[in-house]
């Protein structure tokens, strides 16, 4: 079953990153070093997901990235949409990532849309919602995240996750400390449980195998998004080891 309570979620967003053969040999020595207690989301160039699911039937797959234009086809080049993404035998979908948002622009009604389509296809959107740097000085955290759930997110029974990545802590190596990601990850899961009650919540942003050791023992976190880290297999492995 996926994603299910009992197990952590390790979700490896590979970004563009990781060529063919790379990844090939990534997962080969993933399959060697799984965990019992951890549920693995691997998020592939979208070139590569195909072949990747065919060769690795055993590992969980997901994309990076869909069109809000339409849920099946279309004149929209370049685009894949969610029931393409449906039919390679992708699970997931990541959405409202703010490599996204900043570099195309995607906004909050564009990612309701994703989510929207992702939903009717069945397949689990991973939704990432963070503060910037000023609602963090500013302590408006909570309320900006809830904001942005509000903007995005119907209410549903189905399952999600919900990547809590603050901005500043994406790609830049610093993190917050254990007490303000629980604090907020208290807040998230009191607040979800209302609007979407299946709901998974993982943290994001800057985590390797040093942080992965303490955050596997927050509260109220199931598991973590992971970038940089989760293109190296031994970092890789020890992230997914700390949930031993
Ligand atoms: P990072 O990326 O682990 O490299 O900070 C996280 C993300 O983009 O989701």
């Amino acid at each position: 079953m996926i994603i299910e309570k009992l197990k952590k979620l390790v979700i490896a967003n590979w970004k563009m990153n990781m060529s063919y053969k790379d990844s090939y040999e990534f997962l080969e020595k993933l399959t060697n070093a799984k965990s019992n207690n951890v549920e693995i989301i691997i998020l592939p160039s979208l070139l590569h997901t195909k072949s990747l699911i065919d060769k690795f039937p055993s590992v969980n797959f997901g994309v990076q990235n869909i069109t809000h234009l339409s849920d099946k086809s279309g004149a929209f080049t370049g685009e894949v949409s969610s029931s393409q993404a449906r039919e390679i035998g992708a699970k997931f979908v990541l959405c409202g990532h703010s490599e996204r948002r900043n570099f195309f622009e995607e906004n909050n009604k564009i990612t309701s849309e994703k989510i929207k389509y992702i939903l009717n296809d069945e397949l689990i959107p991973i939704i990432c919602i963070g503060e910037n740097v000023k609602a963090r000085m500013m302590g408006t955290t909570n309320s900006s995240l809830k904001s942005q759930i509000k903007a995005c997110l119907p209410e549903t029974d189905k399952k999600i996750i919900i990547a809590y990545e603050p901005i500043w802590a994406i790609g830049t190596g610093k993190m917050p400390p254990k007490n303000y990601i629980e604090d907020t990850c208290g807040f998230l899961n009191e607040h979800l449980s209302s609007v979407a009650k299946n709901a998974r919540l993982v943290y994001g942003g800057s985590v390797d195998a040093k942080a992965s050791e303490w955050l596997s023992s927050c509260n109220y976190i199931d598991g973590v998004l992971i970038g940089s880290s989760s293109t190296m297999i031994n970092e890789f492995i020890k992230i997914i080891k700390s949930y031993d």
